[in-house]
């Protein structure tokens, strides 16, 4: 037989509750959270969809590979796992272990970058972005113009638009541009990959320039087998060869390993430049940690170790993937706009098409988010004005779904809870900001309902 329901790849060994709420006291608790999906305690949501970063759920490998962590402060044998691992996949010379992703990236902006400097990406995350211009250096986002209308499907819309690329090199100078990144897969655009093909283009353009190439690599896997499944030549070849060969068109990489890295807190930062890797260790001590833990336990590099191997699985990313594409083709199916196809990690609306009555300025997508709380307990996040202020290209709200955590009785009803909102959806009304931080406003901004 050839079955065609694609089954969770696992079964539950343990089990965490989850509490259900009625709406008047998620209408309280969301006043009380300032209209802000971050500040709501997470036991008031039901669903979490917050992010699929540091949530996901570990296997019997994983724990049992915790219990043999070595806590040595220096040469921990955890260390020599974690460095195998990551350089059996990655292949960089030097394995820098960090707390989370984004203090790899503020190490490597931080000896990299200075003020004038311009760092081309996809498109940035948050962190990536607010990392870059903290010091002083510009970030752009030079993603293809497919990547910018949510409805247009293209296989692999998290491409760099490489014309671009070399207009921007043209424009201000090789000297200015200390290095290009690529983020596979795009988060902020709707977690779409990038193709084997756009990859080697913008290698070959860094390289002709001697501009190193470093990829955020957060959701490497999955970004692995949308080329396996959608670029000729690839479909015989294994996830791991993949990722290793798309690795070997770069210089270097940031990870954060709460995503591919399957673990709950930890990231890395490689590079096959000596000179750089020292300046990088020195500044890791000096607020990370010894490198040889970097920031973690001995056994988080253990979970590390065993996590990423696991996330290039066949059976796992084949159940991965459809999951997140069972979501989204059941809400698009009923007309909801969502970026088309659905990503690898999670399903993204336009707010602007669900609300079109709701101005920008009036964050859609926050209003959006909050809607989906107040019906079904169901927390997202916000990916627009809020998030990005001016920058924005896109009012997107994101469902992201944690690794191998929810079931598809799970995502079944939250198609029932977003349909009802669907219908409903007139009756929404626009936000208004109250209070601000200067950067990254979106983790503690206030608002009110207009
Ligand atoms: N790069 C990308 C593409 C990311 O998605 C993230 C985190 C980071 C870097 C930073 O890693 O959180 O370990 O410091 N994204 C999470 C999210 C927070 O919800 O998408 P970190």
């Amino acid at each position: 037989m050839h079955a065609r329901t694609i089954i969770e790849p696992f079964r539950i060994k343990s089990v965490e509750p989850i509490r259900q709420t009625t709406r008047a006291q998620r209408e309280t608790l969301l006043r009380a959270a300032q209209y802000n999906l971050f500040l709501l305690p997470a036991d008031d949501v039901l669903i979490d969809l917050l992010t699929d970063s540091g949530t996901g759920a570990m296997s019997t490998h994983q724990w049992a590979a915790i219990m043999e962590g070595d806590e040595s402060y220096a040469g921990s044998r955890s260390f020599d796992r974690f460095q195998a691992s990551v350089q059996d996949i990655f292949g960089y010379k030097h394995v820098i272990p960090t707390h989370q992703g984004r203090a790899a990236e503020r190490i490597l902006f931080g000896v990299t970058c200075k003020k004038g400097d311009v760092v081309p990406n996809n498109t940035h995350f948050d962190t990536t972005r607010a990392n870059v211009e903290y010091t002083g250096a510009e970030a752009v986002d030079l993603l293809i113009p497919e990547g910018r209308h949510p409805e247009q499907s293209h296989p692999f819309k998290g491409n760099m638009d490489v014309a671009a690329l070399e207009a921007l090199i043209a424009r201000v100078g090789r000297e200015r541009i200390p290095l290009v990144m690529l983020t596979i897969t795009n988060n902020s655009g709707g977690g779409q990959p990038v193709s084997m093909e756009n990859a080697r283009q913008v290698s070959g353009v860094c390289r002709r320039h001697g501009i190193p190439l470093y990829f955020d690599a957060c959701r490497f896997a999955e970004n692995a087998w949308f080329i396996k499944q959608r670029e000729e030549g690839y479909g015989e070849k294994t996830p791991k060869e993949i990722a290793q060969e798309m690795f070997r068109l770069g210089d270097g990489c940031t990870m954060s390993a709460k995503k591919d890295g399957m673990a709950n807190i930890g990231g890395f930062l490689c590079t096959n430049d000596d000179l750089l890797a020292q300046q990088e260790k020195n500044l890791l001590i000096l607020t990370e940690g010894y490198p040889t833990y970097g920031g973690l336990a001995g056994r988080d590099l253990e979970a590390i170790a065993v996590g990423l191997q696991e996330a290039l699985a066949e059976d796992y990313l084949r159940y991965r993937i459809a999951s997140t594409a069972y979501l989204g083709k059941a809400i698009a199916a009923a007309g909801v706009p969502i970026v088309q196809p659905p990503g690898g990690h999670a399903i993204y609306m336009d707010a602007r098409s669900f609300l079109p009555h709701i101005p920008s300025s009036q964050f859609p997508g926050v209003a959006l988010a909050c809607e989906l709380y107040l019906e079904g307990g169901v927390r997202s996040v916000e990916i627009g004005t809020l998030m990005f202020a001016a920058a924005a290209q896109m009012d997107l709200v994101r469902l992201a779904m944690p690794r191998r955590v929810y079931t598809q009785s799970h995502v079944d009803y939250l198609v029932e809870v977003i349909l009802e909102v669907w219908k409903n959806r007139e009756a929404i009304h626009g936000m208004k900001l109250t209070y601000e931080a200067p950067f990254l406003r979106h983790f503690t901004a206030h608002l009110e309902p207009l």
